[in-house]
């Protein structure tokens, strides 16, 4: 496979462990995960996480995977080696990638950082170590045949530019207070 269909499978692959978090700022609001409560004086996960933008991450990232799913047929014969997914990773991709924002956030919390605090490093890959890990867990074989190392590194290298390449458009859109 030479870098461009490395670079279409990765981000294929990758998609549903993407928008969950674009979806969450844009659909997300109302009562927090952590219902207010602290821990040590400092709150659990804070104001940033909650109920309905997990919710609609979630079922964001899942519907997404079905629609690649559908579109697959139409796009394999330009694109070779785009991968199907398969139920459970149409939905530990989401989760784990949400998981991973939440682990964060309440890292976060622990060393006083405010919401909406930068915490560089763990901001852009939190989710795609949730992602990953929690489809390893699941999916190991569908894991095993779809990220195979050349598709991991790539993903580690474009996940981070397409973060912050992101969150500044939602941040000159006026959709994020912060531009990480
Ligand atoms: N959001 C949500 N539920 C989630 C994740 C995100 O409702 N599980 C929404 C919140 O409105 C949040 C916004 O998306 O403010 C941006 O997400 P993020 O940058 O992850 O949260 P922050 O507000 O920056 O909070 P933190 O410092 O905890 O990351
Ligand atoms: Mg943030």
């Amino acid at each position: 496979m030479d870098i461009v269909g490395v670079l279409a499978v990765a981000f294929w692959a990758m998609l549903p462990a993407y928008v969950p978090n674009n979806a969450a700022v844009l659909l997300g609001g109302g009562p927090p995960i952590d219902g207010g409560r602290t821990w040590n004086g400092k709150r659990i996960l804070g104001d940033g996480k909650t109920w309905l933008g997990t919710a609609s991450g979630i079922a964001a990232g899942a519907v997404l995977a079905l629609l690649l799913n559908a579109v697959h047929p139409a796009v394999s014969g330009a694109v070779a080696g785009l991968p199907r997914f398969s139920l459970v990773a149409a939905i530990t991709l989401p989760t784990g990638a949400l998981l991973g924002d939440i682990a964060a956030s309440f890292l976060k919390r622990r060393t006083g950082r405010e919401r909406g605090a930068a915490f560089p490093g763990i901001d852009q890959l939190d989710f795609v170590v949730g992602a990953l890990g929690l489809t390893v867990l699941f999916a190991p074989e569908w894991f095993a045949g779809t990220f195979t190392l050349p598709i991991l590194a790539v993903v580690l290298v474009i996940t981070p530019v397409l973060h912050v390449g992101t969150n500044l458009v939602a941040y000159k859109l006026s959709l994020k207070s912060e531009p990480w």
